[in-house]
């Protein structure tokens, strides 16, 4: 297998597409969201370019799209993928099989698949066929950018961000259990964004109860976005008077539960919600596999406390993302975490500072595991 260096504008053409593949994350699972974008020469010699990404629920993949085009011509062209393209397609044509049909001349690839199916056979068949290959071209920031995807396939887990709103004094609610709300308008929206972004929204039943949440996204241009919410709720206790469950037909929701209750059971199914039975929902690995399972690559976790500590205590927190306000609420507030995550001094549980943000008077932090 011979690839091809990298040229000078490759990586400016291939950052392009990784900026557009990212606007489609949350909506394409059980599918990567990828970018592809071609050079074509046109009639007056100029140079163009022709930009795709995977639709919505993950078909058609962004090559199809983009061959699809009318008048295109690929012919020649130079193709750039924020990921190999799949070569295992079954009912139709591969994209690997598309791309050499179409004449491509050359085609850059980010990061190649890692799905055995794929893995290494699309770029061994287009050198075959004589197309020249590069790989690797911002093959980092695609890592970063299909996190999830690349966690499904290789750990059976979706990626998982645990996003919170805390005070100064480190409380996420007041002594009463009031969360509603710490930070300000600024920070509401982007917790709004990060919904859209993700396949799933998870909460545990105990903030159900408190904050009757909605955990959709309400921002203009995103209220199309339908990324699913989930309710980590053993005995099955939500209410079906709650808003989860009242919205449920107009908004995906699942509960995921342990012991049957025939009765509420029927009564939620009968209202939209999806219930899943888990024999095991102590350990949050088999919790995650069972998402992965049905098609989840990232999930969005947003308390409250108790579910922290379960993530934090199974180390399945791939990014933490905290909301912090200007204000206190003492020492009987509701702690980040509950008593259940044991750490101390020696050992604690680590993260790495990647990127803070002031929103007005609130602060953004995005830590990564250490
Ligand atoms: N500031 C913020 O960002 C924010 C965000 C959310 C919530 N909050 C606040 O947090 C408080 C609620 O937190 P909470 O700790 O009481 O409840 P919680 O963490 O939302 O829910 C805990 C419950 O989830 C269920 N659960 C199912 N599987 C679990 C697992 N593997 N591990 C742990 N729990 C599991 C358990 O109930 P079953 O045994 O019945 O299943 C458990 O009691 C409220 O005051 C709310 O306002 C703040």
């Amino acid at each position: 297998m011979s690839l091809l260096p990298e040229q000078p504008q490759d990586q400016y053409w291939m950052a392009k597409a990784l900026r557009y593949a990212a606007l489609g994350l949350g909506e394409t699972w059980p599918n990567p969201s990828v970018g592809c974008l071609m050079l074509t020469v046109g009639d007056n010699e100029n140079t163009q370019f022709h930009l795709t990404r995977t639709a919505a629920f993950g078909r058609p993949h962004a090559e199809e799209a983009l061959l699809s085009i009318p008048s295109l011509k690929a012919k020649d062209s130079t193709v750039y993928v924020t990921l190999e393209p799949c070569a295992h397609e079954q009912k139709n044509l591969s994209c690997v099989d598309r791309l050499i049909r179409a004449g491509v001349k050359r085609v850059v690839i980010a990061s190649q698949d890692p799905d055995q199916r794929t893995n290494g056979i699309a770029v061994q068949k287009l050198i075959e066929a004589g197309v020249s290959v590069t790989v690797g071209c911002l093959e980092k920031q695609a890592n970063t950018m299909q996190q999830g995807y690349i966690y499904r396939q290789r750990y059976q887990r979706p990626m998982v961000t645990l996003k919170t709103a805390i005070s100064l004094d480190g409380k996420t609610a007041d002594s009463k259990g009031n969360s509603q709300w710490i930070t300000n308008h600024y920070s509401r929206r982007r917790v709004h964004l990060l919904r859209a972004f993700h396949d799933a929204t998870i909460v545990g039943i105990g903030t159900v109860i408190k904050d009757n949440p909605m955990l959709n996204c309400r921002l203009k241009r995103f209220e199309h976005r339908r990324s699913l919410r989930i309710v980590l709720d053993r005995q099955l206790r939500l209410p079906c008077t709650s808003k989860l469950a009242q919205t449920s037909t107009q908004f995906p929701t699942w509960v995921l539960y342990r012991y049957d209750s025939e009765n509420r059971r029927s009564q939620l199914e009968k209202m939209g919600v999806e219930v899943h039975l888990l024999p095991d929902m102590s350990d949050i690995s088999v919790i995650l596999s069972y998402l992965a399972g049905k098609g989840l690559t990232r999930v969005l976790v947003e308390g409250g406390a108790k579910l922290h500590s379960a993530f934090f205590q199974a180390k399945l927190v791939d990014r933490l993302i905290i909301f912090q306000a200007p204000i206190l609420l003492g020492s009987q507030g509701v702690d980040m975490t509950g008593p259940e995550l044991k750490a101390d001094i020696e050992q604690p549980y680590r993260f790495k500072l990647i990127h803070t943000r002031k929103l007005i008077n609130d602060f953004y932090y995005e830590y990564r595991q250490a």
